[in-house]
């Protein structure tokens, strides 16, 4: 059976970016696979903040994805930093880690130009996140479009490991969704992100501040455009209704685009209901669960002790194929 890995950072409330290309895949997925979840707060210290804050950090993630439907009897949700194996064959992998990959990195480049200084771990990042998936043998990794590069090196990383040092590891895939990169509604030329402040829907904004947000969402401004062809503005608000309308609203309003009858107004108003419905019960439950932190915790450290019994015994391998056996 495929093994699902994927994780997320700690790093404020989840959006409705990280729910349309990555966490309602994860939901989907844990009908059908084995799925490890992991909330990734060894990648959350590449940059700037406050360690008073970081268990929060961590808990309103846990509180985020167990509240859209991830449940623990299925999958297992965990933190990084408890499974230290994740960091140990981090090490290993940044031996056969090639740097003119590492060097490509869009996500490093454009982190990097909005820090004063950088550090080596927002360069190794993407090192750590193969160490993540590979240390599972995960097969199967939903993300959204911006962590197909990271892949790209998770894969050149297993194979290379597995040239010198026999075959340990499979080459995990990326699985994306249609919705696999959300633009921020105010400037659609930008990916909604947690870290451009304002950029984006938080699945915890209130009621009133989503209706604000949709409603003032670009559709088309710049020069006209060729017929046929969507704005990125409008086309980013079809991706948000394909993600939370039914499919049969969805079709309609392509139908009115196709047709030359679409009014904005109209898809606006439609896709803040359908987000507002979608959202409700998730809000609730986040609610509900936010009451009891003690059974989030119990799910968090069950989940790493069944893990780190995996990663040990991947390790395990790992130490053997690389020669670490001496007086053993
Ligand atoms: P992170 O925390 O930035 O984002 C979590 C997930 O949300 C997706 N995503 C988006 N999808 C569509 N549109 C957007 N605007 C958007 N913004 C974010 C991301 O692609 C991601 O799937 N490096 C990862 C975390 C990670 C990881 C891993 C993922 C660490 N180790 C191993 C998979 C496997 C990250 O920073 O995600």
């Amino acid at each position: 059976m495929s093994l699902v890995f994927s994780g997320i950072q700690p790093t404020g409330a989840i959006h409705v970016g990280n729910f349309a290309g990555a966490i309602s895949n994860w939901v989907r997925l844990q009908q059908e696979m084995d799925c490890i979840f992991c909330i990734v707060d060894y990648h959350s210290l590449t940059v700037a903040y406050e360690a008073s804050e970081m268990p929060r950090r961590v808990m309103d993630a846990a509180l985020d994805i167990l509240a859209c439907g991830i449940d623990p009897e299925r999958s297992r949700l965990f933190v990084q930093s408890h499974v230290p194996e994740h960091t140990e064959l981090a090490w290993v992998l940044s031996c056969v880690a090639p740097m003119g990959e590492l060097n490509r990195m869009t996500q490093f480049k454009e982190k990097s130009e909005r820090v004063d200084w950088v550090n080596l771990g927002l360069y190794a990042y993407p090192v750590l996140q193969a160490a993540d998936i590979l240390l599972y043998k995960a097969d199967v990794v939903p993300v959204g479009e911006d962590q197909v590069q990271h892949l790209e090196v998770t894969r050149e990383i297993a194979r290379r490991f597995n040239h010198q040092f026999g075959d340990t590891f499979p080459e995990p895939k990326p699985r994306l969704t249609r919705a696999a990169r959300i633009m921020t509604l105010s400037d659609p030329t930008r990916k909604m992100s947690k870290s451009i402040e304002g950029s984006a829907i938080m699945l915890t904004d209130s009621e009133e501040s989503i209706r604000k947000q949709i409603k003032r969402a670009v559709t088309d401004v710049g020069p006209p455009l060729e017929p046929g062809t969507m704005s990125p503005g409008v086309a980013n608000l079809y991706s948000l209704l394909e993600v939370f309308a039914p499919a049969e609203v969805y079709a309609r309003f392509k139908g009115d685009y196709e047709r030359g009858e679409l009014r904005y107004k109209d898809l606006k108003e439609s896709l803040t209901e359908e987000m507002l419905r979608v959202l409700a019960p998730i809000r609730e439950r986040r609610r509900e669960l936010a009451a009891r932190p003690g059974e989030v915790c119990r799910i968090l450290k069950e989940s790493a002790a069944d893990l780190r019994a995996r990663a040990r015994m991947t390790m395990g391998e790992v130490r053997e194929k690389l020669g670490l056996t001496a007086c053993q």
